[in-house]
This record gives C-alpha cells, structure tokens and sequence, in this order.
C-alpha cells in the first residue's frame, strides 16, 4: 500500500445469496465498518441482489459492483446484463473479466470492450487478471499477466484512472486456500503496475490482490507498496471475516 492511493477491499460473492440474505448482510456489514476509516469497501452481490443491497446500503460508505458487465448498451444478447441497467440497480462498479468469467468464454477483446462501456457509463471497474498454475509452473507469469493486462486495457485512455481499478488473482490461489506469498502478490502486482503505466498514471492507480484472501493474511499482503486491497471471494461471505479484512487495510 502507497500512501498516495487509498486501499479497496471488495467482497466478491460469485453465486451466493438471494436478496433478503444480501439486504442483512449489508446492514450487517454497516454496522461493522467504521465509515471515518482511510478504506473504499464494496461488495458484490449477483445481478438479482444488487437492488437489494444498494438499499440496504444507501446512506452508507460502502458501494456496490456488479460481478459482470456487457459491452452492448441493449440488444439481443440473452442473459447479459448492460452497464444502464446495472446503475438502474443501484450498483457503483463492476468486476470485469473475472477468471472464472473468463473461464466461461469471456475474451480479452470482451474484457476490453466491457472496460470500455462500463467506464463510459459511470461505473468504476475492476478489471481482473492473473495465471493459472501451468503458467506459474512454465515461468510464463510475467508474459501472462502483461498480455491479460495490455489486451484488457486496449480501449482505455489515461482519463480513465479514476475509473479503473486492477486486481491481480492468481488462478491458482482463488478459493483454493493457497494464497500467494506476499512476495509473489508484490512481485505481479508490480508488473500489473509496470504495464498499466503504459496507458494510465500508474502511480495514482489501485493495483488489489485477490485469491483466499482471509483476516490472517490480509494485513501482510496489503502491506506490500505495490498491493492496494483485495478482492475477496469465500471470506467476504460473512460480515464479520469481512470486515476483519477492511479493518486490516484501513
Ligand atoms: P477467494 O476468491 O477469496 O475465495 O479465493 C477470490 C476471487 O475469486 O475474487
């Protein structure tokens, strides 16, 4: 963490909770965050509990992103959702090109485009990347990342580093409870950093680690410069590891 950037913490709750579940998380979670605290928290819900949780969260310092966004304002794409319509629910933000989104069929040319359109919408956007253990295992990290990094950030301009935030997620550490040491999270989030540049002020820029981030491990890994926050899956699940996890960044 830098002194000049403030922290992100991000609950990523992939397919869990129906609404009535999101809306007492939510307030919950209010009630354990301290709101004066140097720390961006948000949580993202799935596209059916965003409303939900945008109300229970209105008035609060807490923001809610989508877990995905299409790149097409409206049209016959069954099963999307647009970046309107995601702020028509109330949420702030996306995630973008998650690995398990990418896993799926998501491209890096769709990575770009839903950076582009979420951008453009208002919408802050996380923008993810990171390897899988083969590539870690081939000594092709740094290609990989640079490569997800470069592509995903093929339509964007530096005015849209208030905008954009990346989270680097190693396949491998991601819900599996092998996280990445603190050198290896500093070391990618560096490169993350290094490539980004090329495009935006890599200085102002949020650079978060994601992959079984916990309320053991979250202060020594958001203790290195280059590691702004975290994206958290299975451990932002329940307000209190949660918020454990944003007491550490803050
Ligand atoms: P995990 O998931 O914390 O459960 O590893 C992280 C993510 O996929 O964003």
């Amino acid at each position: 963490m830098s002194v000049g950037r403030r922290p992100l913490v991000a609950g990523n709750w992939k397919m869990h909770k129906t609404a009535v579940e999101a809306r007492d998380f939510c307030v919950a979670l209010a009630g354990l965050v301290d709101s004066g605290a140097p720390v961006d928290v948000a949580v993202c819900p799935p596209f059916t509990a965003l409303q939900a949780s945008s109300d229970a969260l209105a008035g609060t310092e807490v923001a809610v992103y989508a877990q995905n966004v299409h790149e097409a304002d409206a049209g016959a794409h069954t099963g999307e959702v647009s970046a309107a319509m995601l702020i028509d629910a109330g949420a702030d933000g996306a995630l973008v090109g998650h690995s398990e989104r990418r896993a799926a069929g998501d491209t890096d040319a769709q990575v770009a485009a839903r950076v582009r359109a979420g951008i453009d919408a208002g919408l802050l956007v996380v923008m993810c990347c990171g390897e899988s253990i083969d590539t870690r295992r081939a000594g092709e990290t740094e290609e990989w990342v640079t490569r997800q990094v470069r592509e995903g950030l093929a339509q964007a301009t530096a005015a849209d580093i208030d905008r954009l935030v990346i989270a680097y997620e190693p396949i491998w550490a991601i819900g599996t409870g092998e996280t990445a040491t603190p050198d290896q999270a500093q070391e990618a989030c560096a490169i993350v950093r290094a490539v980004a540049s090329e495009v935006v002020d890599g200085q102002r820029l949020r650079v978060l680690y994601g992959g079984s981030v916990n309320p053991g491990n979250a202060a020594e890994l958001m203790a290195c410069p280059d590691v702004d926050g975290a994206l958290v899956g299975g451990a932002s699940l329940d307000p209190e590891s949660f918020a454990a996890i944003v007491a550490a960044a803050a």
